[in-house]
């Protein structure tokens, strides 16, 4: 009688692996890719007319039977402004692995906010190919735009798109894309939670025109994981209601740096809260970590910020609050101070080189005197000649601990 059950398991695997490799298939995202969705590829010439804006992405967003995955085989993709918008019905993922290219004819670009938009949506994958393929490439074409760009000489200067904006992303992850010479900041996140962003890489030359690399205003719990961010403008820069962000190792430089602020200029200015940056290295930058606030400002608040474990390399400004933010104002003083309250910023363990003498500058506003300011365990030095690295402070209040080079400030 042995040889029953014995039959019985021999007959019950294949059917056991059969089904579940058939649940699997089932369970699975159903895939769209946009090549049988109506975009059209043509790697063979580079004139060639690869369009995704042609692709309907209302149908992966009503696919109404589970996850459904948008596919971007490899290839080059010539691609003019567009916005994907949900809300979807289910998880939704986008699969980048061939590379886009924005437009460069004026027409296309000009006073247009946005070149890949994303609004609306709660589950969203948005990723590049994988390792070692060189895809998930968002190429902006910036040096066609860039001249048009007259923002540092007039107040009516054209709009320039963003290569990637993310509006209202909820429960969603950026991971493995790469962007290349956007025409304006690289990545622009507006109102999203639960956002993550790992692996990424920004670049554009070092004088491209407001390329900020990430751009974060009125969102929450968003957290950035190893990023590599060479640009010209800022680094990361977090505006009015950035709560709750956790940057960890980032490379930044060339750019300005990572830049709490401008805060201040909206009448209705939310909150910062709850900003950590840690292991992270700055190179040839011209600040290292900010904060700065308009002067003169309508009242906010800036608070638990921790700067920690960061390296600098011949930085300009490696440790810097500067609550007179007005680049316009020339030197004009009417009197008038920031009223962004600072609290709570605690500088941890950061070390390397300063271009520039003054390496820790903390001006806080007469009017609202930071408050519970830490530096522990500072260590900087100037790299230039005529003498140590300096500190420089005023109305900051808090404390000093562990080495302090340079000295004096709390
Ligand atoms: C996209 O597809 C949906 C569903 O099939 C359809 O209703 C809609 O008209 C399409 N939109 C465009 C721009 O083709
Ligand atoms: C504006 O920026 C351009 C580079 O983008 C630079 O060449 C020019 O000197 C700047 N002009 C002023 C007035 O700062
Ligand atoms: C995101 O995930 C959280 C936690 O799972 C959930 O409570 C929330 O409803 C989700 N969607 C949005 C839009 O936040
Ligand atoms: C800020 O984001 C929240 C969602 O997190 C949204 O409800 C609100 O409208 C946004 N604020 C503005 C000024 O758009
Ligand atoms: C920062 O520099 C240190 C020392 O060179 C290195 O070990 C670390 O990996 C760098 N971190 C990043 C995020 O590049
Ligand atoms: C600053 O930190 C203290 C103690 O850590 C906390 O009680 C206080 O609420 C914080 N202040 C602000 C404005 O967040």
């Amino acid at each position: 009688m042995a040889s029953i059950p014995t039959f019985g398991i021999a007959l019950l695997i294949p059917i056991l692996l059969w089904s579940s490799v058939f649940a699997y298939q089932n369970s699975g995202p159903k895939i769209f890719n946009v090549r049988d969705y109506g975009a059209r590829a043509n790697g063979h010439s580079d004139d060639s007319k690869n369009e995704l804006n042609v692709f309907n992405f209302s149908l992966p967003c009503q696919w109404g039977f589970g996850e459904s995955k948008v596919l971007v085989p490899r290839g080059r993709y010539m691609l003019n402004s567009v916005t994907f918008m949900g809300p979807c019905l289910g998880r939704i993922t986008f699969r980048i692995e061939g590379s886009l290219r924005g437009p460069t004819s004026p027409s296309q670009f000009l006073n247009i906010d946005t070149w890949i938009g994303f609004q609306f949506i709660d589950g969203l994958t948005l990723e590049g190919g994988s390792h070692g393929t060189g895809g998930g490439v968002l190429d902006g074409q910036g040096p066609s735009a860039w001249k048009y760009n007259t923002c540092n000489r007039t107040s009516s200067c054209p709009v320039l798109p963003v290569n990637l904006r993310l509006d209202f992303i909820t429960n969603s992850t950026v991971q493995n894309i790469i962007s290349i010479d956007s025409k304006n900041t690289h990545i622009h996140l507006f109102a999203c939670q639960r956002l993550h962003i790992n692996h990424i890489r920004l670049t554009a030359p070092e004088g491209s025109p407001n390329t900020d690399g990430i751009k974060i205003g009125n969102s929450t719990d968003v957290k950035i994981l190893g990023a590599k961010i060479e640009t010209g403008d800022d680094c990361i820069a977090m505006v009015f209601g950035s709560k709750d962000i956790d940057i960890n190792q980032v490379q930044c430089g060339p750019g300005h740096g990572i830049s709490i602020g401008s805060l201040g200029r909206q009448s209705t200015d939310q909150h910062v809260q709850g900003i950590t940056v840690s292991n992270t290295n700055f190179t040839g930058t011209q600040n290292g970590v900010r904060i700065k606030t308009w002067s003169p400002s309508s009242p906010s608040l800036a608070s638990d910020i921790v700067f920690q474990y960061i390296r600098m390399e011949n930085v300009n400004n490696p440790i810097f609050i500067d609550q007179q933010y007005c680049p316009y104002c020339g030197f004009q003083d009417d009197g008038s101070r920031s009223q962004v309250q600072i609290n709570n910023v605690t500088y941890r363990n950061i070390q390397g080189t300063s271009s520039s003498k003054v390496a820790v500058s903390l001006q806080c506003s007469e009017v609202v005197p930071c408050r519970n300011v830490k530096l522990e365990d500072i260590n900087l030095r100037y790299n230039g000649v005529g003498g140590p690295a300096t500190a420089s402070c005023s109305h900051v209040h808090g404390t000093a601990s562990g080495e302090q080079l340079p000295s004096g400030c709390l």
